[in-house]
């Protein structure tokens, strides 16, 4: 089958991709267990680097943490303008603000953690000394374990989407990264994304983005 063949299947797919857009504002309608597990289980087989699976996903459906927490994220933003003189950079911050905690009021919020990602082969890099510094850096650059996780929190926003369930991936809460850890009792591994679900009580926007080709170079 070629490729074309094998994506004309599953043309549905691609119509999601498509169609979906960033859900900011949910009815008070729960999420059903079943669902939420369909969602986490979607992140889970995600692809991801080696196969580590170097993930945790804490899945709040409990609205009084959620909301405790944007309250914390919303004081982490005070304090930034409070430390902040120039007007502008004020302004950003109140922008950034606006844009934290959407999770407050969300049914389900997933916060993304990225366990510690050693490759198989880290322990060789490691031996390259100054020599090997540079060929050990642009690995690291890669950050593989990072986008591991963000393979999976699309996949869970695909899945989301698949069930009639909108959802924003949400980075601006990792101002008040720390606090949030302390209280999810991370122990290991780093909070990178706050993801919030909920079945849409608004019509998204239409999809805006860049003409294809100043994004896309063809080598043929
Ligand atoms: C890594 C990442 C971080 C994001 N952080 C935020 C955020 O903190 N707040 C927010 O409202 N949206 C956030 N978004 C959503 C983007 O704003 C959104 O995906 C983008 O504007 C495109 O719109 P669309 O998702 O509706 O296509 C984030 C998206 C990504 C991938």
């Amino acid at each position: 089958m070629t490729s074309e063949e094998y994506i004309k299947k599953r043309p549905e797919l691609i119509d999601m991709i498509m169609e979906r857009r960033s859900i900011r504002k949910y009815t008070d309608e729960k999420i059903s267990d079943g669902d939420i597990e369909k969602i986490l289980l979607a992140g889970h087989y995600a692809p991801n680097a080696t196969n580590k699976q170097t993930w945790e996903f804490i899945a709040v459906t409990n609205m009084e943490l959620n909301k405790k927490i944007a309250k914390i994220v919303d004081g982490c933003y005070d304090t930034i303008s409070d430390i902040l003189d120039d007007k502008d950079a004020k302004k950003a911050i109140k922008y950034s603000k606006f844009y934290a905690t959407f999770f407050k009021d969300a049914p389900l919020t997933v916060y993304c953690v990225a366990t510690p990602y050693i490759s198989g082969n880290d322990a060789s890099y490691a031996m390259l000394g100054e020599e090997g510094r540079i060929y050990r850096e642009n690995r690291e650059n890669a950050q593989s374990g990072l986008q591991s996780v963000s393979a999976a929190i699309e996949n869970m926003i695909l899945a989301g989407w698949a069930l009639g369930i909108g959802s924003v991936w949400l980075t601006a809460p990792i101002v008040a990264k720390d606090e949030i850890e302390r209280i999810l009792e991370i122990k290991e591994g780093r909070l990178v994304a706050v993801v919030a679900f909920g079945y849409p009580s608004q019509a998204p926007k239409e999809a805006n983005r860049k003409p294809l080709g100043e994004v896309v170079r063809y080598i043929r």
